[in-house]
């Protein structure tokens, strides 16, 4: 069975703005909050999956968003070594959590900006690792020689899209779905020369975080609105789970921000 984690949203909100979606002037809505939030849980619990819970903690209002603890591969895990100041409390909070559950704590070296699952994600054969707005390259060959994998390193170019897991989802039958122009050309390339069959997202429904999809075999968890990717996806033969996400999207983030894989693959290669 596969094993997710989750951290409820009791100390969620909108305090400081680190990337373009979040402003202090909208802050979020709490009942919706809990209602949204209890959605994704609900919807995940019911996919065959156990869903562990990580407690958040006051003043880090965004530890909801798992995807960004580390990367889990196997029994060893990752730890994030976050690029802002008002994140950097959460990796402690994250790797003793893990150890305290069984896993091998690994850290990358601290000048090394890592942010987790939510700049690194397996797809075909590789580890698709995002860089630039928080993730530094120089951590991707870190966790290259640490796995010993091939990481396929892209540098992301659209500041809204300031994580991997943002604008691109790979799916279990070799493909993915992403949105093209939040990379460069070269990575664009990188991409297209390693995957088939990708579906390309529209803008709108890029920026409703579509590709930010919880994949679970033939069923996807994302956030509502993506009409046309969810046609493609339905097309292909998965099952999608549509989520109202309105209240995280204000942090720039939904369904796969708020949630980690353990592991993400049990060997990396
Ligand atoms: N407000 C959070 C941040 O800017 C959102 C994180 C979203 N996480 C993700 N994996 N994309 O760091």
């Amino acid at each position: 069975m596969r094993e997710l984690l989750l951290c409820p949203p009791d100390h969620y909100g909108i305090e400081y703005e680190i990337n373009p979606w979040m402003s202090r002037a909208r802050g979020a809505d709490t009942p919706l909050v809990k209602a949204q939030w209890k959605g994704l849980f609900d919807a995940l619990s019911k996919l065959d999956t156990k869903v562990h819970l990580i407690p958040g903690k006051e003043r880090l209002p965004d530890m909801v968003f798992t995807a960004n603890a580390g990367l889990t591969v196997g029994r060893r895990f990752i730890p994030s070594n976050f690029r802002h100041q008002e994140r950097a409390g959460e990796a402690p909070l994250f790797a003793k959590w893990m150890e305290e559950h069984g896993y091998e704590i690994v850290w990358l070296p601290e000048n090394l900006y890592f942010e987790g699952e939510g700049d690194a994600l397996f797809g075909g054969d590789a580890l698709f690792c995002g860089y630039k707005f928080r993730t530094d390259i120089n951590s991707h060959r870190a966790v290259a020689d640490l796995l010993g994998c091939l990481v396929i390193s892209v540098e992301l170019v659209d500041p809204r899209f300031y994580h991997i897991d943002t604008c691109f989802c790979p799916l279990p039958d070799g493909g993915a779905m992403w949105f093209p122009a939040a990379f460069d050309e070269y990575g664009q390339r990188a991409i297209r020369d390693r995957l088939q069959n990708l579906i390309d997202v529209p803008e709108e429904e890029a920026a409703g975080f579509c590709c930010n999809a919880v994949v679970l075999d033939r069923d996807i968890v994302l956030p509502d609105g993506a009409k046309t990717v969810i046609r493609q996806l339905s097309d292909r033969g998965y099952t999608c789970h549509p989520l109202p996400m309105s209240e995280f999207l204000k942090a720039g983030g939904a369904c796969k921000c708020l949630t980690m894989h353990m592991p993400q693959r049990e060997r990396a290669c």
